[in-house]
């Protein structure tokens, strides 16, 4: 049995309550969902910047009959506002703080807001988790904190200088996790998410991610683009993987794997041609009408890095993590979903 499965079976029978910033969004509403099936109490904040009450609904009807309605209590709040924190944190024995503003080129257009959810918001709900005494504190990292160092694969310890705003806010949040781990003794884990997707990452808006954006742009017809050559490469990561992270690092009893920061991927580089191709033979395997078309190449980014791969056998020895999917298996899942989604499916 896997420490994963493991883990599983102990929280089937005995209920912790958790704490999920950013549950609105992507990764967090995973989480929720996961936990609820896991037979789990979550309590769930978010502000609804780009996060959504449907993702919420989503989760709670994917979980199924496998909770109680008091499973899961909604504050809407933000994290800038340390109140609302302190107010979350109240009771809890787990955080998984997912609550941010994502995307490098967002940071670029407006830095400040960036700042204020990503260091001010986070800062505050570092001060709640340590007050209300939680047993840990797990916070959403980023592979963006490798910046400009050129090794790969990329391993914990060797990290450059940030590209972006965005990847600073994230950088600080790490050198924040340290300081209160020296001086308050309050030790938490950071998860060093590579680029995840799956079931309910947005594909609509100015920021949103690879996978989804090219999904939604093949089903309409429209002209897929593809920033650069196409070869630029990234560790694309399936949210299930993402999900066995969070549990492990929160619920960890190896005291060597607390006060540390761990690679979430897969270990395995896909260029974003490879995953153009893969994308669309899955579409036209599920829409045979779909014509075959080829992406439109233009200017490379900028703040973005030209590959990333990770190391991830420091998670794998400290934590035992076992990714679940593969890249292809994970498309292939995620797939339907954004077929349905985008209510296009014939
Ligand atoms: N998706 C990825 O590939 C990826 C990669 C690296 C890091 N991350 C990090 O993972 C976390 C979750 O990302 P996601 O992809 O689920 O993004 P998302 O945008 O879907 O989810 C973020 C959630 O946080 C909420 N939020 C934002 N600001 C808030 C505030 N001030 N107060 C309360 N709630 C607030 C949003 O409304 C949203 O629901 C973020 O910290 C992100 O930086 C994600």
């Amino acid at each position: 049995m896997s420490k994963y499965q493991t883990l599983q079976e102990h929280l089937r029978s005995n209920q912790y309550t958790w704490l999920i910033t950013g549950v609105a969004g992507f990764i967090g509403s995973n989480l929720l969902e996961a936990l609820l099936k896991l037979n789990q109490r979550v309590v769930g904040l978010d502000n609804f910047a780009t996060g959504y009450r449907h993702n919420i609904d989503q989760a709670l009807a994917d979980a199924g009959h496998a909770f109680t309605t008091e499973a899961f209590r909604f504050i809407e709040g933000d994290i800038c506002q340390l109140e609302s924190c302190h107010q979350a944190c109240q009771g809890v024995d787990y955080i998984l703080h997912q609550a941010a503003l994502g995307s490098v080129p967002r940071s670029i257009e407006d830095p400040i807001r960036t700042n204020q959810a990503n260091i001010d918001g986070y800062l505050n709900m570092l001060v709640a988790a340590r007050d209300a005494g939680v047993r840990r504190f797990v916070y959403a990292a980023s592979s963006s904190t490798y910046g400009d160092h050129p090794d790969l694969p990329k391993v914990e310890d060797k990290i450059g200088h940030p590209l972006s705003p965005y990847a600073v806010t994230k950088v600080v949040n790490e050198l924040y996790a340290g300081v209160f781990a020296r001086t308050y003794g309050f030790n938490t884990i950071g998860l060093r998410y590579f680029n995840i997707f799956g079931k309910r990452q947005d594909p609509n808006g100015a920021y949103a991610a690879v996978i989804p954006k090219w999904v939604a742009g093949l089903l309409a017809g429209e002209e897929v683009f593809i920033n650069g050559d196409g070869e630029t490469s990234r560790d694309f990561c399936y949210i299930d993987n993402t999900v066995q992270m969070n549990l492990l690092a929160a619920t960890t009893d190896n005291e060597a794997a607390t006060d540390q920061v761990y690679n979430v991927a897969l270990n395995d580089r896909t260029s974003l041609n490879e995953l153009f191709h893969f994308i669309q033979d899955r579409l036209i395997e599920r829409r045979p009408g779909l014509k075959k078309v080829e992406p439109v190449y233009r200017d490379f980014r900028a703040g973005d890095v030209r590959h990333s791969l990770a190391d991830i056998s420091k998670a794998k020895t400290l934590l035992g993590y076992e990714p679940s999917h593969r890249i292809d298996q994970g498309l292939d899942e995620a797939m339907d979903w954004y077929v349905k989604a985008l209510g296009l499916a014939k």
